[in-house]
C-alpha cells in the first residue's frame, strides 16, 4: 500500500507529525521535493526534533529512507541530521540518495543575498531557488557527481568561472575556489557517498512488491512553483502531480493521497493571503499555535481557514482523505470563521485564481460557526469532541467533499484522533 502525505496550504500544516506517525508502519519513506527550506517538527520518544532533509522513516531502524531526484540537498545539513538521529536511535538510519538530486552549494546561498531575492520574497535563505535555477540552466551539480571526483572538480571550475564573470565585484565570489570546494564537498559527504544511487529502482521494486511505501511531501500546494501563488512560491513541484517526475516513475500507484490541512491558515514570507488576521485573533493563533518557522524562526502570518484554497488544493492533489491538525488552537474562540468564497469587483467567486495579483484583490466571504471553550488536548475519540468542534469538522468535510480521517489535537504523537477508533 502506498500513501502520499501532501500539504494543502502554504506549508507548516503539521506534515512532520503525520508522516512520523505513519512512518511507523512503513517499509520505505521517500521525501520527494524541496530541500532544507522544509522544517518538520517531530516528537520521537519524548524528544523534539526539527528536521529539514531526512525523511520521517529515519526514526525507525528497519525503514529505508529515500531522498528522491526532485530534491535539492545541502550535504552539511544532511550529515548533521543523520548523525543527530543516529545518536538518538542508537544506529545509523538506512538512507538512499538519488544520483540526480541536486546539491546546494555555498554560492547558492550567497546568490540569494547578492540578488536580494531572499529579502524580496521572504525566502528561507537556504539557497533553494538558485539551486533549482542552476538545475534548469544545466549548470547544477548533482549527488551522483560526488562519485566521480574528477568530473566534480571540472564542473565546479566551469561553474565558478561563470559565476566570477557574472559577479566581478563580489569579494565573496572571488574567494571561491573549485579545488577547495571539491575537497570540502567530498569530506562533508564522507559516509553519505555510499548511499548515493539506485533510488528509482529501489522505489519501483518496493511498489511492485506491494511494500508499505510512504511519500513525504514538503512545503504546501499553494507554494507549488507551477500551481501556487507565483512568484510567491518555492521552486519545486509540491503536489502529487510532481511526485512521479521526482522519483522517475510515471504515475505510480498511490492509493491513499492524504492531504494535511491546519484548522486555520498560516503563511511565512511575502505573498497574498486573503483571510489574514492582523488583529488579536491572529496573534492568539500565533501564540497558542507556536506559529514560528522551524527553519527561520520567523513569526508566521495567521488567518481563518480558506476553503476556496482548500478545494483547489484537494483537486490538484487528487486527495482521498484529510488529516486536520491544530484544531485545539481554536479552543476559546467565541466564533470560528471559514472563507467559503472571495469577493472581487462586486462579484462572488468560488474558484481559486491562478494569478497572485488577482488573489491580492480578493476579499474573503465568511461562514460564521459557533466556537467552543473546552480544551481538546486530552480527547481520544471524535465522538468526545464538543458539539461545535464536531460541527467544524463536518463543515470542512462537506465543503471539500473529502473525509477527515485524522484529527490532531496537540504536538505529541498521542494527541491524535483516528476516525473509527
Ligand atoms: P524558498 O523555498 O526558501 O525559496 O522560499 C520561498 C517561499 O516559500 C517563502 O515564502 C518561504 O517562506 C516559503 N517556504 C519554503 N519552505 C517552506 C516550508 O517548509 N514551510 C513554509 N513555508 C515555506
Amino acid at each position: 500500500m502506498a500513501t502520499a502525505v501532501l500539504g494543502l496550504q502554504w506549508g507548516d500544516e503539521g506534515k512532520g507529525k503525520i508522516t512520523h506517525l505513519l512512518a511507523r508502519e512503513a517499509d520505505m519513506v521517500v521525501r520527494f521535493n524541496g530541500g532544507p527550506n522544509a522544517g518538520h517538527t517531530v516528537i520521537d520518544r519524548g524528544v523534539k526534533f526539527g528536521t529539514h532533509l531526512v525523511p520521517a522513516g529515519v526514526f525507525y531502524p528497519d525503514t529505508v529512507n529515500v531522498l528522491a531526484g526532485g530534491m535539492v540537498i545541502d550535504l552539511e545539513i544532511l550529515r548533521e541530521e543523520v548523525e543527530t538521529v543516529a545518536a538518538h536511535i542508537g544506529e545509523t538510519p538506512e538512507l538512499l540518495i538519488a544520483e540526480n538530486a541536486h546539491l546546494i552549494l555555498p554560492y547558492h546561498r550567497l546568490l540569494e543575498e547578492l540578488e536580494g531575492s531572499g529579502a524580496h520574497f521572504g525566502t528561507t535563505r537556504r539557497g533553494i531557488a538558485p539551486t533549482y535555477r542552476d538545475k534548469a540552466a544545466k549548470v547544477g551539480v548533482r549527488a551522483g557527481d560526488l562519485l566521480r571526483p574528477d568530473r566534480l572538480a571540472k564542473r565546479l571550475e566551469w561553474r565558478l568561472d561563470l559565476l566570477k564573470r557574472q559577479w566581478p565585484e563580489s569579494e565573496e565570489v572571488a574567494k571561491l575556489d573549485a579545488v577547495q570546494l571539491t575537497e570540502d564537498l567530498l569530506s562533508v559527504a564522507g559516509p553519505l557517498a555510499a548511499s548515493i544511487g539506485g533510488a528509482t529502482a529501489a522505489i519501483a521494486f518496493a511498489l511492485d512488491e506491494k511494500r508499505n511505501v510512504l511519500f513525504e511531501g514538503a512545503q504546501g500546494t499553494l507554494l507549488d512553483v507551477d500551481h501556487g501563488t507565483y512568484p510567491y512560491v518555492t521552486s519545486s513541484a509540491t503536489t502529487y502531480a510532481g511526485l512521479g517526475n521526482s522519483i522517475g516513475i510515471p504515475a505510480p500507484v498511490v492509493s491513499q493521497r492524504l492531504g494535511v490541512v491546519k484548522a486555520y491558515q498560516t503563511r511565512v514570507g511575502a505573498g497574498p493571503f486573503p483571510t489574514e488576521l492582523e488583529d488579536e485573533i491572529g496573534a492568539g493563533f500565533q501564540q497558542r499555535g507556536g506559529e514560528f518557522g522551524v527553519t527561520t524562526g520567523r513569526p508566521r502570518r495567521c488567518g481563518w481557514l480558506d476553503l476556496v484554497a482548500l478545494r483547489y488544493a484537494v483537486a490538484l492533489n487528487g486527495v482521498t482523505d484529510l488529516a486536520l491538525t491544530k484544531i485545539d488552537v481554536l479552543s476559546g474562540c467565541e466564533e470560528v470563521r471559514v472563507c467559503r468564497a472571495y469577493s472581487i469587483e462586486g462579484e462572488e467567486i468560488e474558484r481559486f485564481p491562478v494569478s497572485a495579483e488577482v488573489l491580492e484583490d480578493c476579499r474573503p466571504v465568511y461562514d460564521v460557526l459557533p466556537g467552543w471553550r473546552e480544551s481538546l488536548g486530552e480527547i481520544g475519540s471524535l465522538c468526545d469532541l464538543p458539539e461545535a468542534a464536531t460541527a467544524y469538522v463536518t463543515h470542512i468535510e462537506e465543503a471539500v467533499g473529502v473525509p477527515i480521517e485524522i484529527v490532531s489535537v496537540g504536538p505529541e504523537p498521542e494527541a491524535t484522533i483516528y476516525r473509527g477508533l
